[in-house]
């Protein structure tokens, strides 16, 4: 599994990592398996958030004795993100994970509380050592300039946002945002959640045929896409334990400049859009 240094943060991290949105819903024990697995494979990025249901219970279950290997990233609710209401949702995430810290804590889109006292309770958590760096999730270029504006450089390690084949709003002003301020960007729904594209389509097509060339999977093909670039990590979430193994394996495959050029020609941007598409 390749790893590279997240954002100005000083840790390398798995460019493949793991979701947890609804992975409590299922047979728990098999879904802690899988997180396992993906552990066992490299993909030691692991993605919670208090929103997730039980997924903080699943996700403890899953790094138990194995805490160091993981970089461990939540995040709190926009209407929790008051100064006192985030060190309290730290809080409650750190016990439900059965942990002493967070290598990563997010707000999880921006919401009505002044960004001021979010900020102003992340840096209290990172002083006291219950989380070892902060990031948002689902800001667009003015929301991350605010941030900047309050933090100063070099405080946001990423940026969590939306972005797959079929949704690739971001590459208009929001990657080039965080590749020019050293803040990393996590691709959330890499798989489009419930909609990657199939064999039947002419970018699904593509996708087979460069899996083909690589003896790799389309889904392998897509996430290696969208890790391009050294600003750029995704976390599909998986609880089948054959397609954690599937996903671990495009940590380490590697598209050539023409098949990457294929991918971008199928899959257009599109024209730059108001808003920041979110799930
Ligand atoms: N910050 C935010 O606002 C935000 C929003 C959405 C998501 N997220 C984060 O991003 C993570 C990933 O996004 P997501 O869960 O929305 O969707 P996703 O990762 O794009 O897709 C998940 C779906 O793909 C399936 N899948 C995974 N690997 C597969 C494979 N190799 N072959 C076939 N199917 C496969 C999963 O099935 P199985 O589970 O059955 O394996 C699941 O149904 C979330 O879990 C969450 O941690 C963050």
């Amino acid at each position: 599994m390749e790893r590279r240094p997240l954002g100005r943060t000083t840790r390398e991290v798995a460019v493949v990592g793991q979701g947890t949105w609804y992975i409590d819903q299922g047979d728990r024990g098999s879904a802690v398996a899988a997180l396992r697995r993906g552990l066992d494979l490299g993909m030691t990025h692991v993605d919670t958030a208090e929103m997730y249901g039980d997924a903080e219970l699943v996700v403890a279950d899953a790094i138990q004795g194995r805490r160091d290997e993981v970089f461990l990233v939540s995040k709190v609710l926009p209407q929790n993100a008051s100064r006192a209401g985030t060190v309290a949702a730290c809080e409650r995430s750190l016990a439900r994970l059965r942990t002493d810290r967070l290598d990563c804590y997010l707000l999880h889109w921006p919401g009505n509380h002044p960004l001021e006292d979010t900020v102003a309770a992340f840096e209290t958590l990172r002083r006291s050592g219950k989380i070892v760096s902060w990031g948002v999730s689902n800001f667009d270029v003015d929301a991350l300039d605010a941030v900047l504006a309050i933090a100063g450089p070099g405080a946001i390690a990423c940026n969590q946002v939306l972005y797959h084949l079929q949704e690739r709003a971001i590459e208009h002003a929001v990657i080039p945002w965080c590749e020019s301020h050293g803040v990393a960007v996590v691709a959330y729904s890499p798989f489009g959640h419930d909609s990657f594209p199939t064999p039947r389509s002419a970018g699904g097509r593509v996708l087979q045929e460069i899996a083909e060339r690589h003896g790799a999977t389309s889904r392998q093909v897509a996430l290696r896409f969208l890790v391009r670039r050294p600003a750029l990590f995704a976390i599909p979430k998986a609880a089948d334990p054959a397609h954690v193994g599937e996903n671990a394996a495009a940590g380490g495959l590697q598209l050539t400049d023409a098949e990457l050029a294929r991918i971008d020609a199928v899959f257009p941007r599109g024209p730059r859009r108001r808003g920041l598409p979110m799930l």
